[in-house]
């Protein structure tokens, strides 16, 4: 037995330490272990390379430490007749940067002592190596999701409570299997517990999909689709509507992105108009509101502002009519275009009695707009929850230009916007307070939805997931938000944005990765373009699958911020092939280069690279 330890030592012994400096250590390697492979009882094994680990002796404690790089010196202190052989003149050296130790039996992460000058290196054996690579934690289940690239048929296993309660970041360039690996996972994860009962109550998932890569004709990808809510946004119209409440509508923040208002006047009218609740509450009853609108039109002509003149009236009489289609307004609001006008020299109004073509002024005037006015008839019943959050705003700036509260300049660009903006919100999402989505994933598709949208909606739905999430505040739900191609929505260097919707934005995603751990609100976002996420954001992921990345501000940001790669991992970036990524994080106690495993053809997503020759002979 003794013998035959000894005899383990000699093979696996591959040098000593030579210097320690900081974190990187050196290691001379024996003569006799230059070859690249070692015989051990019948089996090959690889010899030390740059990749490779080895475990340096200290006393009882084994630190394990990774292969960076290695060198040769040539010997030159002696006459060469001493040696044997030119062979023998060189002598190499690896440096080694520390990964963790073995405490008992169990391998664990991080230095906690550090090599002396001499102390025995060896290879790992094959127990060893599984033990290094084995990332499961006591109570943790594991899932498969790939094998080690360098170590062909070692599975890697992760933990399902490491990563799936951790933030997760999957980066890489185009077509270097980004969102293949995101299937992958989610669908290990959806076929071990897709069918459990307390799976499907307790845990929700969201998944945002720009490109329609989620969804296809068949739509199973990931899962069968009996698994998932589906919904097929579009702005061209015919598409799925998604459900909203209405206090994830009342939000002024969303609208003030929407409507792109401006920061200091046209927002705060925006705060105003929806807190109105005085106005909210007439929005329930026609008679009130139909009385609040006569008074504000007459209100206009009381005033009798110069600069407001009648246009103040009709506009505003063409706006209520764009937002209650099926009332009468119209009808008014022509008779008063024809036979209300503002006489500028004596600076008043003049009601035109169409019959005789007789200028009625003052009193006279007054009673002829009432009369016009009291012929207005308005049902507000089949409004919803929009269409009356619409007229709020209206209201309200019409109340405020008429006041003198707001300048009319200043908000107007603001009401114009509103009609095409509300008109592509109608589109794509439908005000529902009782609706609650039925199953327990959900896919929403962005492929059909236009630019302006692309960037909100996002917001408005994850905010609005968020929050319930939140406010549920239960130990045992849990909310995993997934968004591929996340830089439509994460970039943070755009000028054409606006400051309001970077806060807006900041708001909702940074706070979701900041806080949400505790209410079980965890992301996973996929993206080309990590340089151009907030790195707030990408620094506090706990889980990183880093695909190929070419681009030098990408590997910088990648290596500005993740804190559990060594430089090696930095190295393998740029020629990792497709379907290859680096493992790091939470989930893996060693960074690892590691072969996505296959998902099924039925269930990939819908993204195959383009041949074009068979289309072209
Ligand atoms: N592990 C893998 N095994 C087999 N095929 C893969 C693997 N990973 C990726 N592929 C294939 O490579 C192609 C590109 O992958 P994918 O669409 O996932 O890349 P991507 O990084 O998401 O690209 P983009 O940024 O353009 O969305 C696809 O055809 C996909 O099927
Ligand atoms: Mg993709």
């Amino acid at each position: 037995m003794q013998e035959e330890s000894t005899v383990k030592d000699s093979i696996f012994r591959i040098g000593r330490v030579i210097s320690v400096d900081g974190r990187s250590i050196r290691v001379t390697v024996d003569k006799s272990k230059n070859s690249s492979h070692l015989l051990y009882k019948g089996d090959l094994i690889k010899n030390v390379s740059v990749g490779s680990y080895i475990k340096i002796i200290k006393g009882f404690t084994i630190i394990i430490g990774k292969v960076e790089g290695e060198y040769t010196i040539e010997d030159k202190v002696y006459s060469t007749k001493e040696y044997s052989s030119d062979k023998e003149k060189i002598s190499r050296s690896l440096n080694i940067s520390l990964l963790g130790f073995f405490s008992g039996k169990e391998f664990e992460r991080g230095i906690k002592e550090m090599p002396l000058i001499d102390n025995e290196c060896y290879l790992l054996d094959r127990d060893e190596f599984n033990k290094v690579h084995d990332f499961i934690r006591k109570d943790d289940e594991p899932l498969s999701i790939g094998t080690l690239t360098l170590e062909k048929g070692q599975e890697i296993l992760v933990g399902i409570d490491c990563m799936f309660a951790s933030h997760i970041g999957i980066f890489g360039n185009t077509g270097s299997g980004k969102s293949y690996t995101l299937a992958k996972l989610y669908r290990e994860l959806f076929k071990k517990y897709g069918d459990n009962p307390n799976f499907i109550k307790n845990a929700k998932f969201f998944l945002i999909d720009f490109n329609g890569e989620y969804v296809d004709e068949d739509d199973n990808v990931i899962i069968d689709k009996e698994y998932k809510n589906i919904y097929k946004l579009s702005t061209k119209g015919n598409g799925d509507k998604y459900p909203v409440s209405s206090e994830a509508l009342y939000e002024p923040s969303f609208w003030s992105v929407i409507l792109e208002a401006t920061e200091k006047t046209q927002t705060p009218f925006i705060r105003r108009a929806l807190s109105n609740s005085f106005l909210a509450e007439k929005l329930n009853d026609n008679a009130s509101m139909l009385e609040l609108i006569k008074s504000k039109l007459i209100l206009a002509l009381d005033k009798n502002d110069k600069e407001l003149g009648s246009k103040v009236i009709i506009d505003f009489l063409s706006d209520i009519e764009n937002s209650l289609p099926n009332s009468n307004v119209s009808l008014v609001r022509d008779r008063l275009r024809e036979n209300l006008q503002y006489y500028n020299q004596g600076n008043e109004f003049v009601y035109i009695e169409p019959e005789s073509g007789n200028w009625k002024w003052k009193a006279d005037m007054r009673s002829y707009v009432s009369n016009d006015l009291n012929a207005i008839d308005i049902s507000l019943v089949s409004l919803n929850s929009l269409d009356k959050l619409r007229l709020q705003i209206v209201i309200q700036y019409y109340d405020d230009i008429i006041k003198g509260h707001a300048n009319r300049e200043h908000l107007s660009p603001l009401i114009k916007r509103m009609e095409k903006r509300f008109e592509d919100i109608r589109k794509v999402i439908d005000i529902n307070d009782s609706v609650s989505l039925s199953k327990n994933i959900t896919v929403v598709s962005l492929k059909d939805v236009n630019i302006h949208m692309r960037k909100i909606l996002p917001l408005l739905l994850c905010k609005q997931l968020y929050d319930e999430q939140k406010a549920r505040n239960d130990e045992t739900s849990y909310l995993n938000i997934i968004v591929d191609e996340a830089h439509n929505i994460l970039s943070r260097n755009s000028d054409r944005e606006s400051e309001q919707w970077k806060d807006y934005r900041l708001e909702t995603f940074e706070e979701i990765i900041k806080e949400g751990r505790k209410f079980g609100v965890f992301l996973t976002i996929a993206s080309q373009r990590p340089s151009d996420i907030s790195a707030t954001i990408i620094s506090q992921l706990h889980n990183y699958f880093l695909h190929r990345l070419i681009n030098n501000n990408d590997i910088l940001a990648v290596e500005k911020t993740i804190s559990y790669l060594d430089k090696l991992s930095f190295e393998y970036l740029p020629i990792l092939p497709t379907g290859t990524c680096i493992l790091a994080g939470l989930a893996a106690q060693v960074p690892v280069v590691i072969d996505i495993g296959k998902i099924e053809d039925k269930y990939e997503p819908n993204n195959k690279t383009r041949g074009l020759i068979k289309n072209w002979v």
